[in-house]
């Protein structure tokens, strides 16, 4: 948000607009008739109406789309003049979906006679996503004591019944069928055994190497290598690149992963035909981190497929170790993605809708 510029009055007093104006949070004055006298910046980026569209509009008509908003404000007027606090989603002019935090207090004059309302809204996107990230990982953190265990407890029994297929396969040389089912019992060993690394390489602490990137040269790379597995599909890609974008700082290996894994399950979700776009743009919001931290720079990385989306009930679960809707697919790809960007500093979103295709988001800190 713009920081507005701080007049003092000639007796050296801020004035009351100036300090509301520069609020981070969302201000919004309701006078004693019910309509917006005052709006500030925030708030208008929240409700993506502009002061001047607000002012002298019934809250009424301004909340209409925000029917738990209004009863907010109308338990604030007389004859109740109640103060209460709570959280939902504000839906925006655009029809734009925010959670906030909102707190309404009915506004008085000294003498305890009803002067209006005050607003104050908060945007929780960031705190949301933020609690988010946490929960996973916890339960990263989790599910590595148990993968450890687990590892250490089915490593070597899977080893000896490897070993033990092996030799029977020698011993039924002679009889192809048996001999085809020793060659299952391995193969099958060979499959849990690399889940079991998947799971451990999921959890295991990494020490990133970090250097300054070209992110366009590992999406090069990255697509040189991904583009082979279609090579006979109608597949179209087409690359949005932001030439000025500066280095990043990552592990190149790591990053490499993310990528390909992305793609990866992009051109798995097309399915022979359709069309990747990969877009690179620089974070023009600083707020993209916890509020108090140093500001750094991000920029972002989308990777648009226009497959068959995902499912709404799907969506929350997309990021979680094991979570597959494919017959072959472990469900590890997106977890590993995750946990590789969140150690970089930086985040992953997803957006989608059933059958509108999927956008997965990269955000990476630019290098110092
Ligand atoms: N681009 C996409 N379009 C549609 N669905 C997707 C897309 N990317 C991921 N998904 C969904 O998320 C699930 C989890 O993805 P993830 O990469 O973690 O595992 P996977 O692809 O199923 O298996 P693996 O990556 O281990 O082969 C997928 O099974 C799929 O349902
Ligand atoms: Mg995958």
């Amino acid at each position: 948000m713009k920081n507005a510029v701080m007049t003092e009055a000639p007796d050296g007093k801020i004035s009351w607009e100036n300090i509301l104006t520069s609020l981070e949070d969302g201000v919004i004055l309701i006078d004693r008739n019910g309509k917006a006298s005052f709006m500030n910046q925030a708030a208008e980026t929240l409700t993506e109406i502009s002061a001047s569209q607000a002012l002298h509009q019934p809250h009424t008509a301004l909340f209409k789309k925000n029917a738990w908003l209004v009863e907010m404000v109308n338990k604030s007027r007389p004859p109740h003049q109640i103060a209460s606090r709570g959280e939902g989603d504000l839906t925006s002019r655009r029809g734009r979906q925010v959670p906030v935090s909102l707190t309404v207090s009915p506004l008085q004059d000294r003498y305890g006679r009803p002067l209006g309302s005050v607003l104050v809204l908060r945007d929780l996107t960031h705190r949301k996503e933020l609690e988010e990230d946490l929960k996973r990982s916890d339960r990263l953190a989790q599910l590595g004591t148990l993968a450890a265990g687990l590892a250490h407890e089915v490593k070597n029994p899977l080893g000896g019944i490897r070993g033990a297929a092996q030799l029977l396969k020698r011993e039924v040389a002679s009889n192809a069928a048996l001999a085809q089912y020793a060659d299952i019992v391995v193969r099958e060993v060979d499959r849990v055994n690399l889940l079991i690394e998947q799971l451990l390489d999921l959890t295991r602490p990494t020490t990133l190497h970090l250097d300054p990137l070209n992110i366009h040269e590992l999406l090069e790379e990255v697509l040189l290598l991904e583009r082979e597995a279609v090579a006979d599909w109608d597949v179209t890609v087409k690359k949005i690149f932001d030439p000025s974008l500066p280095p990043i700082m990552g592990d190149r290996a790591q990053l490499t992963q993310v990528f390909l894994n992305l793609i990866k399950n992009a051109f798995q979700a097309m399915n022979g035909k359709g069309r990747l776009t990969i877009t690179t743009r620089m974070e023009t919001d600083f707020h993209i981190r916890e509020q108090g931290k140093k500001r750094n720079q991000f920029i972002w990385v989308d990777v648009e497929d226009d497959g068959p989306g995902i499912r709404e009930e799907d969506l929350q679960h997309i990021f979680s170790p094991f979570f597959t809707t494919k017959n072959n697919g472990s469900g590890l790809g997106l977890a590993v993605c995750h946990r590789i960007v969140n150690e970089h500093g930086g985040l992953i979103r997803v957006e989608s809708r059933e059958g509108e295709g999927a956008t997965f988001k990269v955000s990476l800190l630019v290098a110092e």
